[in-house]
This record gives structure tokens, C-alpha cells and sequence, in this order.
């Protein structure tokens, strides 16, 4: 028989060591490392032919179409590729307080009413403050099954004795609980085993799981990275603090695409949909400023308009700021260097402040020309001309590249209004009819940054930088 050695595993990421500690060396991961016995050779016969159970079979064949669920909510059913897949779990994490409960009890109401059986099961609140919240709601006569509990076989028990629910809504997986393990709910070993065994009840019945997951101060969903593994979908449900925007953002997904973004607003009645999010993110009030430039943007299948802020601002010399909400801070710090090597803007003794409005995240290279445009014209103090978006991707020579969909960004920006657009050159790549740009839109083509220096600026740098330190000296 082969001799089983005892092993310590860290149940967060996957790391063993022979002897147990508090602390994983790896991943820096508390009370994660648990002993696991493990043979150290494999079974005798094992890989020689014998009993084979494995037949293989051609990826050309029959396959069953995949029965969705859409609740109708039209910004969630296109985050998760039209709909619930039956079956599937998903996972929906976010920060506490961004509305995650309220968004399940919204879709869970929304498919009662199309006749989907749902189930709701919260850990974390009463029955009593979810019918609160149901009603304030407006979903109090809803036909949706609740019930608080933590313990996973009684929910388990209770479903399985129940008529089956087509949508379980297990809110949160980290207040649940299996009493075969030792450990507190929330912990590595808890959240695993009882996400598993739920997982294994929907694929068994069929059944929708949504599982509602924290997100710790870093921003990582609290527990093992195995759930994002576990589960079919992973959804963030983010937005700013202070901001009234939500954005469910799909960063995993086996039955639909993903980098797809539902935008809401929350209401003094819930989540209301916004089915046009770059009327919200843009200023339309305000006439031109310095410092502001519009992006024109694609998130998912959609474009998305949002204003760039930069603020450059006399700073103490030799550790000027950097302060970024909103983009990668990396990013910025690239195009500001490209702009001081390429364009000759010194901003050595300058804090730069950029903000994306609105609440949104944008993750494209194709901001950076909007972004170099508000830092410019932030920094000349002239304002980019009014009606005009941006989009091109800056490379480190300081040339501005094509990005992907142009004619997408450049009709939706017609469509708003806009008339101006600063964007890279096409590139060799002959264009074709249904790439053709709007005729109401007027294009100028910048290849390097130092073109939008003189665009906005004319008069550049020694001018306005005297003009600038001569009104600094007068404050
Ligand atoms: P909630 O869904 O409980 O957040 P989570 O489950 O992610 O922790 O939402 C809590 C916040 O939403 C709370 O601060 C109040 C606000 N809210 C509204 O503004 N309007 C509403 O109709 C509801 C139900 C909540
Ligand atoms: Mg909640």
C-alpha cells in the first residue's frame, strides 16, 4: 500500500508546505493552511489499460441549446449573454452597501412575475427587512419564495422538500455555513465548501444559483480565489462612493461575453436602468473649460462618452502629485512622460490630478489621446474646442495609433451632438463602406501627440508658461 504523508495545503492558493503555520508564505493568506492526506505514488496499474472507462467522442455532434431565464431587467440579462442560464451558478460580488441585495431582489421579482419560481435566501438580513425593502421596492405582492437561514443543509433540506425554484439568491456565500466543518462562516474552508456543495444542488436540479460575495478593502472577492473558479459567471457590481451610477461589469463568463457593462442608477425605489449611459457621464451644461476632453469609448458591444478632467497645477518641487480616479495610474504616467519627451511639456514641478466623470472605470488604451488632450489643455490653459471627442491609443515615440471601432465611437458621438474629432489616422488598412464615418462628424487626423500641443495651444509653452508663473507670483 502506498504510504500517505500528511501534507499542509493552503486552501487560498494552492501552496503546500510540510508543516502547519498561521500565515501562508506564499500568499500572505491567515488560517488558510489545512492538512491534507495524499499518496505519494500512484496506484499499481494505474494508466495501463485496464478497465478504461474513457470513451472519446467527435467535438461534432448533438448539443442542447441552453434555456435561459431573462428577468427583462434589460442592462443584467445583456451582462449575462441574454439571460440565466439554467443550471449555471453566478456570482455577484461588490463592495457592502452598493446595492447587491437589492439588485437580486429586483431580478428575483422581476422573473416571479414572468412566472419563474424564485427562491431568496438571505443570511444577512430578517425576513421582516426584506419584505421592508421589497415594498419599497414596489415588488411586495411578487411571488417570490423567502427565507433566513445560514445553514446550508437547511437550505438544502428545504429546497430539495420544496417545489423546485427555477432562481435560487443565496445572499452572502461568506454568512454561510456547513456543519460538517469546523471553521466560522466567511472562513477559506467554509465559503468553499458550502459555495461547492450549493453549485453541485443547482447543477443537480437545474436550478439558477446566484450567489452574492463581499469584496475585501483590496478589492479581491472575500475567500478563496477557487470560487471565481467554481462558479459559470463572475459579475462586479462597482460604482464610487458618493456617486449614484452602478455598473455591473461581467469579468467571467462560460455562457456569454464578457467586458460587457449594465449601467443603473440608484433610486430612492431601487435600481432604475439607464439605457443611454453617455448622456449621464457627459456635462452638457457647462460650456467649454480647460482641463476637459470627451472620450469616445466602447465598453462591451456598446460606445460610452465620458469627460476626462486633468488639473495641472503648480506643485512642490521634486515630488510633484499624481492622483488618478478612475483610469490606471500606470497609464498616466506613461502619457505624461510621452508628453514631456515628445511634446516638450515640463511637467516636472506640476501636480497632476486626472478624474474619469461620472463614477466610471475605463480600462482602454484608446482613452490616452482624450486624456493627453486634458492634460494639455489643462496645462495651456486653453480649452479643447467645443463639440469635440477623442479616442487613439499613444504609443512611446509619441505616435497616436488607430484603435479598434472608430466608426461605432464616431456615431455615437454624432449622435449626441458632437462635431469634432481628434483621432489617429486610419493606418494602412483600407477602410470599408460600413467603416465609413458619419458625414456630420468633422475628423482631425493626429498622428503624433505634439500635433495636439499646437492645436491647443498655438502660442506654446514659453508664453503661457511665463503668463502662468507671472499669475501664480501675483496669487
Ligand atoms: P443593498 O442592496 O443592501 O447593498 P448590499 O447588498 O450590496 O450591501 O443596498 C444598500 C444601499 O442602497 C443602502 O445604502 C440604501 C440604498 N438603497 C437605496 O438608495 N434605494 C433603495 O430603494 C434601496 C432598497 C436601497
Ligand atoms: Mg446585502
Amino acid at each position: 500500500m502506498a504510504r500517505s504523508d500528511p501534507r499542509f495545503v493552503c486552501q487560498s492558493c494552492g501552496a503546500s508546505r510540510p508543516r502547519w503555520a498561521g500565515k501562508c508564505d506564499a500568499c500572505g493568506a491567515w488560517n488558510s493552511i489545512t492538512e491534507e492526506k495524499a499518496r505519494e505514488a500512484a496506484p499499481k496499474g494505474l494508466g495501463k489499460g485496464k478497465g478504461c472507462k474513457l470513451d472519446f467522442v467527435s467535438l461534432a455532434g448533438k448539443h442542447n441549446e441552453v434555456a435561459r431565464h431573462a428577468s427583462g431587467i434589460a442592462e443584467l440579462d445583456r451582462v449575462v449573454g441574454g439571460g440565466l442560464v439554467a443550471g449555471s451558478s453566478v456570482l455577484l460580488a461588490g463592495d457592502p452597501g452598493i446595492g447587491k441585495s437589492t439588485l437580486l431582489l429586483q431580478a428575483a421579482g422581476a422573473l416571479a412575475a414572468n412566472g419563474v419560481r424564485c427562491a431568496y435566501i438571505s443570511g444577512e438580513e430578517g425576513i421582516g427587512q426584506i419584505r421592508l425593502c421589497a415594498a419599497r421596492l414596489g415588488l411586495a405582492e411578487a411571488p417570490v419564495q423567502l427565507a433566513a437561514a445560514t445553514s446550508v443543509r437547511d437550505i438544502l433540506t428545504g429546497l430539495e422538500a420544496a417545489e423546485r425554484a427555477d432562481i435560487i439568491v443565496v445572499d452572502s456565500i461568506q454568512t454561510m455555513y456547513l456543519d460538517t466543518l469546523d471553521s466560522a462562516p466567511g472562513t477559506v474552508s467554509q465559503v468553499r465548501g458550502a459555495a461547492q456543495e450549493l453549485i453541485r444542488h443547482a447543477k443537480q436540479s437545474g436550478s439558477v444559483l446566484l450567489l452574492v460575495g463581499h469584496v475585501t478593502k483590496e478589492g479581491q472577492i472575500a475567500g478563496p480565489r477557487v470560487l471565481e473558479h467554481m462558479v459559470d459567471a463572475v459579475l462586479y457590481f462597482e460604482g464610487e462612493r458618493g456617486h449614484q451610477f452602478r455598473i455591473v461589469r461581467a469579468v467571467k463568463n462560460r455562457f456569454g461575453p464578457t467586458d460587457e457593462i449594465g449601467v443603473f442608477e440608484m433610486t430612492g425605489a431601487g435600481l432604475s436602468e439607464v439605457p443611454n449611459p453617455s448622456t449621464l457621464f457627459l456635462n452638457s451644461e457647462r460650456g467649454p473649460v480647460s482641463g476637459a476632453a470627451v472620450f469616445a469609448g466602447i465598453e462591451g458591444t456598446r460606445p460610452v462618452l465620458v469627460e476626462i478632467q486633468a488639473l495641472v497645477a503648480p506643485g512642490p518641487p521634486g515630488s510633484p502629485r499624481r492622483t488618478v480616479v478612475g483610469w490606471d495610474s500606470g497609464r498616466l504616467a506613461m502619457v505624461l512622460a510621452v508628453l514631456e519627451a515628445r511634446a516638450g511639456l515640463s511637467l516636472g514641478n506640476s501636480d497632476v490630478f486626472l478624474n474619469v466623470a461620472g463614477g466610471l472605470r475605463i480600462n482602454e488604451p484608446a482613452a490616452d489621446l482624450a486624456v493627453a488632450a486634458a492634460i494639455v489643455s489643462s496645462y495651456s490653459d486653453r480649452p479643447v474646442r467645443e463639440g469635440t471627442v477623442a479616442f487613439g491609443e499613444i504609443g512611446l515615440s509619441g505616435e497616436v495609433r488607430p484603435v479598434a471601432q472608430s466608426a461605432a465611437r464616431l456615431k455615437e458621438a454624432a449622435k449626441l451632438g458632437f462635431s469634432h474629432a481628434l483621432a489617429p489616422e486610419p493606418g494602412g488598412r483600407k477602410k470599408n463602406k460600413a467603416e465609413a464615418e458619419p458625414p456630420e462628424i468633422s475628423i482631425q487626423a493626429i498622428s503624433q501627440v505634439n500635433e495636439l500641443l499646437d492645436m491647443l495651444a498655438p502660442a506654446t509653452t514659453a508664453a503661457n508658461t511665463a503668463a502662468k508663473t507671472a499669475r501664480v507670483r501675483e496669487v
